[in-house]
């Protein structure tokens, strides 16, 4: 059983100011340790991390760009207990990695050698790693039966309606039930029977696509790859980011290669296919090193963040929430076709425990009106608006699902600014959802721009001074959505914007719209996450706007409910725009409460049951650092956590991302 909870004022720290500084701030009577960084040995025998770009071996150490994190807790004999605050499995995100710092001289130009790309390929990917707590201090378990190490050339299953679908047979796998590796980790999720979801993001840059592929092709498949960001043309290729695909002739680096190299009809003699084995929600059992992993397609194929599931009531579906993180893509909701079952909460096997909840459902995108209320249209060949799509010809249901972009299309489902993180209130059960920015959203569009909309009601967002308006939704949004009668498999919601991000200093009128303080103040809002002990919204930021003034940063929030404030009217002379949003926030409901080192973004963030240990990642500090100071440490741009005693180098270290444990020193929750 749990101690009962002290009776706390939450949110009475001092707020943290906004600074410059390359290290972590937190504010007076907390404490923040770093436990664990890029490169960090995550088994025996694995040599100390020498940060100097020479380091291997990368599938036995922390990837890089730490991002999303889960707690799962462990009893002090090993088995699940999510009630435990002192011995837990992190399951943990590597985002994508800074390749100047991986690299002695920085990466080498193409073709890559194997050796690099080995590396580089190695440094993505998932983590599960044993932290026990001793003496107060969490630290990582080297010799942890738990831990594992997933990275980009793992073998994966695809699990739900696209499994064996003609889009995914590769030479890899003709029957088109498997593939390799997880990429560009970013969000998170963690599923009602104790398992991590993860969520795949930027993967369509990893793939090369040969000029000229465009002419082997139907017109139908060029319309998918262009969706998904990988057009080619007669004079032009689109470049991968890395370039793995020049690292040689073997296999593992043909593969990035998603282009017509055989002669076969159905792709089993190359990897054509390649890139739709990505962009799933991925789901990893914690607590068995050796279950094997699932791409649950039933969820969408999308720019993926997190996966935030509705509060579990038993007899009734369970929802999933996500968001697909670009300019002008959508928010989604799975409901599941079995109903919950409290007894799945602990159930012997976790991986079919998800292939109840997870393979079987119904795939949503989201309507926002312009009086508060939305609706959830369904996507699949069921729905005659998607299966008489005139843009793409779809052929079945796993079809649609690896391409939901364009299912959400056909419906005229709303252009958001740029979906990131979303978490469901503990309490309410109210799912918010971070619309991190959009400098293409505009009053009067042209081209690639859209028009602003009741739920993207922004057009300008940084008025630095009378004679510069910047526009564009630049700082971002909360959107918030209350279903109907609480029901998660409901088919309609209403929603208001919670808050909008701003400097302090800017327009009331046009741009810092919820009246932000000092203490207050923040730019594009990316990761949140709600406390389950304290109920606190945790509001990380990823920002490009704000960083003149301060490093990206992380606030604590008490927000209200659905409704709580008024209707505002944004009256830009032509065009004119009524949103409902949110009471405004007060010194005690929104307060800063961490800033980071230099150029970093704060990401990812969970915590001990208790509330009193939280763990928060900072990713790819310095990453604005060139190849060409390689050589002068003095212009690296953050030397964190170098410089604060953490691993080797210290002063003029090369930066890592890390995770960063925080605790208060009276021994007190986190956030009071
Ligand atoms: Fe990986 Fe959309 O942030
Ligand atoms: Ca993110
Ligand atoms: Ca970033
Ligand atoms: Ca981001």
């Amino acid at each position: 059983a749990q101690p009962p909870k002290p009776t706390e004022t939450l949110l009475s720290f001092a707020a943290v100011n906004k600074n410059l500084n390359d290290t972590i701030t937190v504010p007076a009577g907390y404490t923040a340790t770093v436990v664990f960084a890029t490169g960090d040995a995550m088994f025996a025998g694995v040599s100390a991390y020498k940060n100097d770009g020479t380091d291997t071996g990368f599938d036995k150490r922390a990837g890089d760009c730490h991002d999303g994190m889960e707690y799962f807790g462990l009893s002090a004999t090993g088995t699940p207990d999510a009630s435990n605050s002192d011995r837990a499995l992190l399951g943990m995100n590597f985002e994508y990695i800074t390749p100047q710092f991986l690299h002695a001289k920085g990466p080498s130009a193409l073709p890559r050698p194997a050796a690099e790309t080995d590396i580089e390929v190695d440094a993505h990917g998932v983590a599960i790693v044993e932290f026990r707590k001793t003496a107060s201090k969490f630290a990582c378990v080297t010799d942890s039966p738990f831990n594992r190490r997933i990275t980009g050339l793992t073998e994966i299953e695809i699990s739900g309606p696209a499994r064996g679908n003609a889009l995914l047979v590769t030479k890899f796998s003709p029957s088109a039930t498997k593939t390799r590796g997880t990429l560009n980790n970013c969000g998170t999720g963690k599923t009602p029977w104790g398992t991590l979801l993860t969520g795949e993001e930027n993967w369509t840059g990893y793939f090369f696509r040969a000029m000229g592929d465009n002419a082997k092709r139907s017109a139908n498949a060029n319309v998918a790859l262009a969706r998904y960001g990988r057009s080619a043309s007669a004079t032009a290729a689109a470049a991968s980011r890395y370039g793995w695909e020049t690292a040689g002739s073997a296999d593992k680096y043909a593969r990035w290669n998603t282009s017509v190299t055989g002669v076969s009809a159905d792709g089993s003699d190359d990897y054509r296919h390649e890139i739709n084995g990505q962009g799933y929600i991925t789901e990893i059992d914690p607590y068995n090193a050796t279950s094997v992993i699932k791409k649950r397609s039933a969820l969408g194929r999308f720019a993926h963040e997190a996966a935030a599931f509705s509060k579990p009531v038993a007899g009734k579906p369970l929802a999933v929430y996500m968001g697909d993180d670009a300019q002008n893509e959508y928010v989604y909701k799975f409901v599941t076709s079995a109903n919950w079952a409290a007894a799945d909460a602990t159930p012997a096997d976790r991986i079919a425990a998800g292939d109840k909840y997870l393979d079987s459902g119904k795939l949503f995108v989201a309507k926002f009106n312009a009086d508060g209320t939305g609706t959830w249209v369904e996507l699949s060949m069921a729905n005659p608006t998607v299966a008489g799509y005139t843009g793409y010809a779809f052929a079945n249901d796993g079809d649609v699902l690896m391409h939901a972009r364009l299912a959400a299309d056909a419906v005229g489902a709303t252009k958001m600014d740029r979906p990131e993180w979303c978490g469901t209130h503990p309490v309410t059960g109210e799912v918010y959802f971070t619309m991190t920015n959009n400098s293409n959203r505009r009053v009067a569009p042209t081209g690639s721009q859209t028009q602003v909309n009741a739920a993207n009601p922004r057009a300008y967002s940084d008025i630095k001074d009378a004679s510069t308006t910047q526009q564009g939704n630049v700082n971002g949004h909360i959107v918030r959505v209350k279903e109907t009668g609480g029901e998660s498999g409901a088919a309609s919601f209403s929603w208001d914007v919670y808050l909008f991000g701003a400097e302090s200093t800017a327009s009331p009128g046009f741009v810092n719209l919820s009246g932000l303080t000092a203490d207050q103040d923040f730019s594009s809002p990316d990761g949140l996450v709600f406390s389950q002990s304290t109920g606190i919204c945790w509001i990380q930021t990823d920002d490009g706007a704000f960083t003149d003034a301060t490093n990206c940063m992380m606030l604590a929030a008490l927000p209200g409910t659905v409704g709580d404030g008024a209707v505002q009217t944004l009256n830009y002379g032509t065009v004119s725009v009524t949103t409902p949003v949110g009471k405004k926030p007060t010194d005690a409901t929104l307060k800063r409460f961490l800033v980071g080192p230099n150029n970093n973004e704060i990401t990812g963030m969970c915590e001990s049951p208790d509330g009193k240990v939280m763990f928060v990642n900072v990713q790819h500090p310095g990453d604005d650092t060139p190849v060409s100071a390689l050589a002068d440490p003095s212009k690296f741009t953050s030397h964190w956590p170098g410089n604060s005693g953490y691993g080797a180098g210290g002063a003029t270290a090369r930066p890592r991302s890390a995770t960063v444990m925080i605790t208060k020193n009276d021994g007190g929750r986190i956030g009071s």
